[in-house]
């Protein structure tokens, strides 16, 4: 019997069956098919013999599993945001890590503007008040909400999905303030935004809507003294990472009406246990990280972080690379 000298990889999820099956032209593929990551102890016994990794950002992947890996050339990450990986680490080792850039950036946008819309409106509570079988007439001050357009959005992070959202809120008619490390003047032409300190977006938006990934420099960016500078009925919107916001003062400011509403795609921790104390707040809309979900979007994030994994192995730079080991 023939032996197949295609290099080997892991693969930490359930991929489509078109990356899956295009996995198989150039690689040996083993794969955990469960929901939920594999557990470290897993991950570390079936990387030792691999030479790629594909893995999602529930994924720890430290230099402790790098080094449990001898013959990894190349991790590819099958998202955007790549906080779960040592890149550092990986560089040092000579490993080539990938992520999936630009594929969500409008998917992402829509949810982030889903969630802005749901929870302005008021939709999650208006379909269980009639679910619940409460609706008994029109109601002149039932379940009101806050206009989205003419309101003020401040977008704290003005990269691909931060300038989407941009865009979306342009339609709406929306005044837009934006915050970023770096100020953007052909963007602020293009999607008429205009750059404020964070304290004034916090104090004059309507909407705050986070896009900035998570660093040691926006770990925790929004707490206590920030939530203070938003107006009371001031809506929060995270689509980042969970830790870019301090939970426990969001509860806070939730509790005591310091903020009007959080739309949350994105917590901390995560996933959120069910008797979290957010989970009973009716001003707290959470959905399960999903703003990349769309069948469409899905498979081309798997085919590109495919084709990262094809280039690694074969010893090329990455498509969409984040790091130059080499
Ligand atoms: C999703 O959160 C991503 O980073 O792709």
């Amino acid at each position: 019997m023939a032996v197949s000298t295609k290099p080997t990889v892991y693969v930490t999820r359930h991929l489509p069956d078109e990356a899956w099956k295009r996995l198989w032209e150039f690689c040996r593929p083993a794969s955990w098919d469960f929901e939920y990551s594999p557990p470290s102890a897993v991950l570390r016994e079936n990387v030792t013999d691999k030479a790629g990794l594909l893995c999602l950002l529930t994924d720890t992947i430290d230099a402790e599993l790098m080094d449990s890996a001898p013959l990894l050339r190349v991790i590819s990450q099958c998202a955007v945001g790549y906080d779960n990986i040592d890149v550092p680490a990986a560089t040092l080792r000579g490993i080539r890590v990938g992520n999936t850039p630009g594929v969500l950036t409008e998917t992402t946008a829509d949810l982030a503007f889903c969630l802005l819309m749901a929870a302005a409106r008021r939709v999650v509570e208006g379909a269980e008040y009639v679910k619940a079988g409460r609706w008994q007439t029109w109601g002149l001050t039932l379940l009101l909400g806050q206009d989205v357009h003419g309101a003020t959005l401040g977008i704290v992070g003005m990269g691909r999905i931060g300038a989407a959202v941009a865009r979306r809120a342009g339609g709406f008619g929306m005044r837009i303030l934006y915050h970023d490390r770096v100020r953007k003047p052909a963007l602020e032409v293009q999607v008429g935004a205009t750059f404020v300190s964070l304290d004034r977006l916090l104090s004059e938006a309507d909407y705050v809507t986070l896009h900035v990934d998570l660093s040691a420099s926006t770990q925790g960016l929004i707490g206590e003294a920030e939530l203070d500078l938003m107006k009371p009925t001031a809506i929060l919107i995270n689509t980042s990472r969970g830790p870019v916001v301090q939970t426990a003062a969001l509860v806070t400011a939730l509790k005591s009406g310091k903020i009007g509403a959080a739309a949350l795609d994105v917590t901390d921790p995560e996933p959120l246990p069910g008797d979290h104390e957010l989970l009973g707040l009716p001003n707290a809309l959470v959905v399960p990280h999903i703003a990349s979900a769309s069948s469409a979007t899905r498979l081309r994030m798997a085919m590109m972080a495919v084709e990262n994994l094809e280039a690694g192995l074969a010893g090329r730079p990455l498509p969409y690379s984040v790091n130059a080991p080499d």
